[in-house]
């Protein structure tokens, strides 16, 4: 197979950031995705319908003229949202969703929830009124391991939160482990989970051994190459439950290549040629288009979105940066060869 045409894909979680960065990264994430899920880590972080509503807006403004591009919004979830905020977002279109981060799980997650049951009430909200529950699942206790973190949450947290809201629909984002996978296909209904291209092509030898690779580094971190094993096979499995989020994260390049660098992976330029080759090494080109685009929209009751996207077999070059602003965006795979190309 040398051509594959996907129904435009559906991003069910990305970081657009804010102001100028905003410039790059929208235009990239709207030529290959008609929806996109867009996280609300920003600083100060998106806690309120009305401060989604104004991102919304501001991310619109970048949408290239003709291009067909729907961003879905989600509420930063802290111990003080209060039900009535929960509800003023559920009654507002194009609002879908609560993240929640454990506080100081990952980057801006300061004002993140401190413990699940501050935020009873507003789960409670969410499971009433209809809106999706994403979790970043990791403990952040320094007494547990950077690579036990996912597990540990699932079993602390996740599974009483899933038990105890029957109704709520749950999207473990980023899943990283074997056990993230077994948890997510083993759950009730309404428990999804999306999985990054770069948790399915790296394991943590590609960031550590010999060297470390700042570029590679995300959080949750690349687990050992077993549990890629495991999300591959969940991702290329053809269930409705997992589908592609890709996480794809911004930072300039002096905030990756430094003392004390951040957590994040730019993908959206490339993303759909990556998880395309994850598909076809695993002889599963045929499920990537559920994966990308129909079993989100099926999960989110979302309408199907217009229009194809044709990726080519054709070798290019991944730019080895960006514009971001004044500074410089290195993309995942800069400078390296991948082997199918959004077909224009
Ligand atoms: O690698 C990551 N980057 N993981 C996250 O959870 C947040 C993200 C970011 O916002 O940079
Ligand atoms: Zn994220």
């Amino acid at each position: 197979m040398d051509v594959i045409t996907l129904r435009r894909p559906f991003d069910a979680h990305v970081h657009l950031r804010d102001g100028v960065a905003l410039e790059t990264v929208v235009p990239h994430v709207a030529r290959d995705f008609g929806r996109a899920l867009v996280m609300p880590n920003l600083t100060p972080p998106v806690t309120t319908t009305d401060g989604a509503l104004a991102y919304r807006d501001r991310i619109l403004a970048q949408v290239p003229s003709g291009v067909d591009f729907e961003p879905l919004m989600a509420l930063y979830l802290t111990d003080a949202t209060t039900p009535e905020e929960i509800e003023r977002a559920a009654a507002t279109p194009g609002v879908v969703a609560v993240k929640l981060y454990p506080a100081g799980a990952t980057t801006n997650s300061d004002a993140g929830v401190t413990s699940i049951e501050r935020v009873a009430d507003a789960l409670v909200a969410m499971e009433e009124h209809g809106l999706l529950l994403l979790v970043h699942g990791e403990v952040t206790r320094d007494d547990v391991d950077v690579f036990d973190r996912e597990a540990r949450y699932l079993d602390e947290v996740l599974a009483p939160v899933v038990e105890k809201h029957a109704r709520l629909k749950v999207v473990l984002e980023h899943v990283t482990t074997a056990q993230g996978v077994d948890f997510v296909k083993s759950a009730r209904d309404g428990v999804a989970g999306t999985i990054t291209a770069h948790h399915l092509l790296y394991h943590r030898n590609h960031l550590l051994a010999g060297r470390i690779r700042p570029h590679l580094y995300c959080l949750p971190i690349l687990k050992a190459a077993p549990h890629r094993e495991a999300l591959i096979e969940a991702a290329t499995s053809g269930s409705p439950r997992f589908f592609l989020g890709t996480d794809s994260a911004p930072h300039p390049r002096g905030a990756k290549e430094c003392h004390e660098g951040c957590a994040g992976c730019y993908t959206s330029p490339t993303a759909l040629a990556l998880y395309a080759e994850v598909f076809e090494a695993a002889g599963a080109l045929g499920r990537l288009d559920d994966f990308a685009s129909g079993f989100a929209t099926a999960f989110y009751g979302l309408d199907p979105i217009d229009g194809e996207v044709t990726l080519r077999r054709e070798e290019w070059t991944v730019p080895a940066t960006y514009a971001l602003g004044a500074e410089e965006l290195v993309p995942l795979r800069a400078n390296e060869t991948l082997t199918w190309r959004r077909a224009d």
